[in-house]
């Protein structure tokens, strides 16, 4: 598993925090077996029996550290009061460098977790977005990171506090009095039969409960993404429906834990109940016999209630651990996808480019079955030429920018940018030539400025010129200006308070803003009006005279100027040409552009 390859590498590097930390648990969970017998030694020398019995190895090892001899006086119980008050202050200290080094190493790895894993979201490819919810990515930022940190931090620190106390104080009650000991640990059997079986309730309740909670922040948040559907579609009651039975199934896998809980808590403090009792009725029998002392029996009754907790910590722990298991898993999962190709730092990197684009008999296939998406295109834009690419619904248009900026790879046939095949580039390296913009016209929630200005660099001194030149090309200046704080206006999520046609241009000057040498255009002008629209391919025919340009549109009137068009169906190229030659040729691009000509005068 390489996640928890990085988990030691990360105690590795923490070792020294580590190392302060385990020292502090272990001497704070001996000085916690250590007191109850400071408190058996000041009660044997107050009770009128004293020592009567052979004190154990413990006692005289407790004795050999106080600055007296064992005596009946009041002295001698002040001094053993002051020695627990003591150990009760270095408890403190030492709790305290336990938790803070502890915790912190957790903290520590929760950080470079995180970062590590946004890097890697970074590096997936465009293939895994596809098919990855983002409520999934989300709850794997957050709870599955959280659940990792909870094993690394509290899971560890707790299971030490038990590891190091449970036997320690096991070998002191020996050596006060085994019988009694042995007596007392019976509910401990009871306590561990019960751990057994409830452990496994919380845990499966606790689990299911994580899934139904991962899915009810994965439904809201594309709830509240898909807002204005919701509404549009009157989808709200349902909405509120779905959430409810989500909900509903959290609750009772809630409920399902608390009550496993309860009774499990309930029976922890049974069993420690019936502790007591046979520590105080065996015990006083002992004492009956000569064999123990009152203060035995008080430092029995001290470890008794001293040893629950770390028993009920440990189911606690053991919970912690399962859940971090299944996180690791899907950590892991999401690591070992392949890196796309152009986050790989391989290929060459060009200092300039002609923008000379090429497709050689080229065919895509997204999935192993069905139809290619592209099947044998072949077309050569030569720089500073301009390509039109029509066609209807799913013919692959969107396949053949997704080409040009290696977002898919060709299955059959090569892509060659300025002669040379796509791959042996450096991806990151071609695509800072490149001026795309999508087919959704995807903006941030930033101001106008940021989004048009995303590829130049913060401290570029042309950087506002050149977001105002875009702006202006892009035929969105005067809204801009009249926007309430102009180019400084927030977006919404998604830049919601721009409409479709505005945030067309807006991803049209981002696109413009880095003067690249290729510009791919994908249907971004679908929601702009022709007499806009033909204002803005002016522009650019002023503006980009020496840029390789792919216009992708439904409509005629956008690619009706280009050097070459070609018509796309099924993925098939089944016409190309000029606009006269297609129109002559009387084929689909005809009978398209006659039905939009007349749509556009009888509007
Ligand atoms: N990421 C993807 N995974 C699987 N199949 C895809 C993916 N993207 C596109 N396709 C499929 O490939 C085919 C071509 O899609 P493409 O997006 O290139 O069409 P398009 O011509 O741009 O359509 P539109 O005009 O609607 O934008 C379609 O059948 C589509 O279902
Ligand atoms: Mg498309």
């Amino acid at each position: 598993m390489r996640s928890l390859r990085f988990l030691l590498a990360e105690y590795k590097a923490n070792l020294g925090w580590f190392g302060i930390g385990m020292t502090a648990l272990i001497i704070g969970a001996l000085l916690q077996t250590v007191a109850p017998l400071y408190i058996k030694l000041a009660v044997d020398a107050a009770s009128p029996e004293g020592f009567a019995v052979n004190e154990g190895l413990a006692s005289r090892l407790a004795l050999s550290l106080l600055p007296m001899q064992l005596e009946r006086s009041e002295r001698f119980v002040v001094t053993c009061l002051g020695m627990v008050a003591l150990i009760a202050v270095l408890i403190g200290i030492a709790t305290f460098y336990k938790r803070y080094y502890l915790i912190r190493i957790s903290r520590r790895t929760e950080y470079s977790l995180r970062k590590r894993m946004y890097a890697r979201l970074q590096d997936m490819p465009g293939k895994w977005f596809d098919h990855t919810r983002s409520g999934g990515v989300m709850s794997l930022m957050t709870s599955d990171i959280e659940a990792v940190r909870q094993m690394i931090g509290p899971a560890i620190m707790y299971m030490g506090g038990t590891i190091f106390m449970f036997p320690a104080a096991l070998a002191i009650m020996l050596s006060l009095n085994w019988k009694l000991t042995l007596l007392s640990l019976i509910p401990m059997l009871g306590l561990g039969a019960a751990t057994l079986w409830f452990n496994p309730r919380v845990k499966r309740y606790s689990l299911r409960s994580q899934e139904d909670l991962e899915q009810l922040s994965a439904r809201a948040q594309e709830n509240f993404a898909g807002a204005r559907v919701v509404k549009a579609f009157s989808r709200e009651e349902f909405e509120i429906a779905e959430m409810q039975r989500l909900g509903d199934t959290y609750l009772a896998n809630k409920l399902g834990q608390a009550r496993n809980q309860a009774l499990y808590h309930g029976s922890i403090l049974g069993f420690s109940g019936l502790g007591v009792l046979i520590i105080l009725y065996f015990g006083a029998t002992e004492i009956g016999a000569g064999r123990s002392t009152v203060g035995d029996m008080a430092a029995f009754l001290l470890y008794n209630l001293a040893l629950y907790w770390p028993m009920i910590a440990l189911g606690w722990v053991t919970m912690l651990f399962v859940r971090a298991a299944a996180s690791l898993k899907r950590i892991d999962a999401m690591m070992n996808v392949p890196v796309d190709a152009s986050r790989v730092p391989q290929g060459d990197v060009p200092a300039s480019l002609r923008g000379e684009l090429e497709l050689q008999n080229v065919s895509v296939r997204y999935s192993d079955h069905g139809p290619p998406a592209l099947d044998g295109v072949s077309f050569r834009v030569a720089p500073g030429r301009t390509l039109g690419i029509v066609g209807p619904v799913g013919s692959g248009k969107s396949t053949i920018a997704n080409l040009l900026l290696r977002m898919v790879d060709a299955s059959n046939g090569r892509v060659l940018v300025d002669g040379k095949p796509i791959g042996e580039y450096n991806t990151h390296a071609l695509r800072s030539f490149f001026g795309y913009v999508p087919q959704d016209s995807f903006l941030f929630s930033d101001t106008i400025a940021s989004n048009i200005g995303l590829a130049l660099p913060a401290d570029d001194p042309g950087r506002e010129a050149a977001i105002r030149a875009a702006v202006k090309a892009a035929e969105f200046e005067s809204e801009v200006l009249s926007l309430p704080h102009g180019y400084d206006t927030m977006l919404g999520e998604r830049g919601v308070n721009l409409s479709g046609g505005q945030k067309q241009r807006a991803a049209i000057a981002r696109a413009l803003a880095a003067k690249p040498a290729v510009l791919v255009f994908d249907d971004c002008l679908s929601a702009v009006d022709t007499d806009t629209e033909e204002r803005i391919l002016r522009n650019l025919k002023a503006e980009t005279r020496d840029v390789s340009t792919v216009i992708i549109a439904q409509r005629i009137s956008t690619v009706q100027h280009a050097d070459e068009i070609i018509v796309l169906d099924d993925g098939k190229v089944i016409e190309r040409g000029t606009d006269a030659e297609l129109r002559a040729r009387d084929g689909l691009y005809a009978a398209l552009a006659r039905r939009q000509e007349l749509a556009a005068a009888l509007a």
